[in-house]
């Protein structure tokens, strides 16, 4: 952690809501992170495919991490200058006319809405909806999620006076504020990502009215100042600017420097994100990569989205993992780790399938499912941990295919998320994509770019692509092992063949249950 900041220098509080927690960082102007705190909450999966949480969560969860951060680095709450939001993306708030919660939010990840993509989609039209939107409509975008909600739960969308994204229910409740920014609007498939504004003919369409939705500003942009609940909540100054901020992944990208061409980067954290900057929009015609506004002002992102990347070896963690396979003393990860290198690439002819959620790139399918295919007598817990690595590694190169096969430049790749801190993933995943890995420092995440764009707002810097060269640097390169290459190439061929193969089998056990 980084020391006190001088009296000259600007405090940028970065603050994000992510899927398990809240985190708030301290970074001053010049990019050096004084200190984070984090607070946890939980997920609700009332059904299968369902995933819900608490807004109330999010906002008690920000309250405690910023108290704890300034609590930990003894900087004063009213000398912070500017705030960045960001959070998970897609995610559903509906609140009545007095801004009360009129259920759980539906996170990004839920999977209930298959049948309200249908409607939208035919109601309007494949080729129209590309055209309007420059994405398909997918089930963990939000306007599926208004749809279902006027099925399935008539009283309470009967009282919905406004809409939010997960991050700007939290600066609702820190300002009073209802704003959101271009890049976590693109996600709610309700906005026309090339003429970055709501999309009024599908809005029409789906007889959602606007009044409903927040007003749209470019990432940097200051969307209002703290509010007297929200200072004496928090312990910020009352009148404290916080700008509109990025969806988790465009703040990640700005966070880790991606704010050129030719500059991706793969992040694996619950899920997996290979993402790319973008100056003129580029459209995957199939659907299977999303183009979105990028946190740069007048830019966009193309990016793959797998749902269930360090979340599959989590779920080996948790589920599967046999207390024995771990020495007691050890992180299990560590652990875990440590037996996969053990084991040769290609894990003695072992492969996994990581839908463990379903899927959205390349395969957008909510009934796609997991597999381990190839199981022999021989394979043991190192063997499935380092076929859970290398599956996630290879749904991670579907989408460079897809980048390439636009002619999207990919001359740097930088690697973030939990799933880089292990070194055994971090070569699997040079190796599959064949591309050196650098990793961008500090490696803070979304919190962090969330705090560059909150500079910009204030003044502290000139532009994000400024803010970012000032502050991150590259480390820690891995360069693809040639003798690796042709064995991954045999088994990546392989494993794009399964999904194919697979899907009527899959479709057919996810409709059993
Ligand atoms: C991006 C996406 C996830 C969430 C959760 O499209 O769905 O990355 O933002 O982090």
């Amino acid at each position: 952690m980084g020391a006190v900041p001088t009296r000259a220098q600007a405090v940028l509080l970065g603050l994000d809501i992510g899927t398990t927690g809240a985190k708030a960082l301290l970074v001053t102007d010049a990019g050096e992170v004084l200190g984070s705190a984090s607070k946890e909450y939980p997920l609700d999966t009332p059904r299968p495919g369902w995933a819900e949480q608490n807004p109330g969560h999010w906002w008690e969860a920000a309250i405690a991490s910023i108290r704890a951060v300034l609590d930990r680095t003894g900087v004063p709450g009213s000398t912070v200058t500017a705030i960045g939001l960001t959070g998970q993306m897609h995610g559903l708030v509906a609140l009545d006319v007095g801004g009360e919660v009129l259920r759980p939010a539906i996170l990004w990840n839920d999977q209930r809405t298959e049948a309200e993509c249908q409607w939208i989609t035919e109601r309007i039209g494949p080729a129209r909806i590309m055209d309007l939107l420059s994405n398909p409509v997918l089930t963990g975008f939000t306007a599926p999620k208004i749809v279902w909600l006027r099925r399935h739960e008539p009283d309470a969308y009967r009282r919905v006076e406004h809409l939010l994204l997960p991050k700007d229910y939290v600066r609702y409740r820190l300002t009073g504020e209802f704003a959101t920014d271009v890049a976590d609007a693109s996600g709610t498939a309700l906005f026309d990502v090339r003429g970055r504004a709501w999309s009024q003919t599908v809005l029409d369409a789906l007889e959602i009215p606007r009044r409903w939705l927040p007003r749209v500003e470019e990432s940097p942009v200051i969307t209002g100042e703290v509010s007297r609940e929200g200072a004496a909540a928090t312990g910020l100054r009352l009148g404290t600017s916080v700008v509109a901020g990025a969806g988790d992944q465009a703040a990640q990208a700005v966070g880790s420097g991606i704010v050129r061409p030719g500059v991706a980067s793969v992040t694996i954290g619950t899920s997996g994100v290979v993402f790319a900057h973008l100056n003129a929009v580029q459209v995957d015609p199939q659907g299977r990569t999303h183009t979105f506004c990028h946190a740069v002002p007048g830019c966009w992102h193309i990016m793959g989205v797998m749902l269930s990347a360090g979340g599959s070896l989590r779920w080996l963690r948790d589920q599967v993992a046999h207390r024995s396979w771990f020495d007691g003393r050890d992180d299990p990860y560590d652990r875990m780790a440590t037996q996969a290198a053990g084991v040769a690439p290609g894990a003695e002819g072992l492969l996994f399938l990581p839908y463990l959620t379903g899927e959205r790139t390349p395969h957008a399918d909510p009934r796609a499912r997991g597999a381990f295919v190839g199981l022999t007598l021989r394979h043991g817990p190192a063997h499935l941990t380092r076929a859970v690595m290398e599956g996630v590694a290879m749904g991670l190169r579907d989408s460079v295919e897809i980048f390439r096969a636009l002619g999207v430049p990919v001359q740097q790749v930088r690697f973030s998320g939990g799933g880089a801190r292990s070194a055994v993933w971090r070569q699997i995943v040079a190796d599959v994509l064949g591309a050196e890995l650098g990793a961008a420092v500090p490696a803070e995440g979304a919190a962090y770019g969330a705090a560059l764009l909150a500079a910009v707002g204030c003044g502290a810097a000139g532009s994000v692509e400024e803010a970012c060269e000032r502050a991150v640097t590259v480390r820690d390169h891995v360069a693809p092992v040639a003798e690796h290459a042709d064995r991954y190439e045999r088994l990546y061929q392989i494993y794009r063949g399964l999904y194919g193969v697979m899907r009527p089998t899959m479709h057919a056990l996810a409709d059993l249950t």
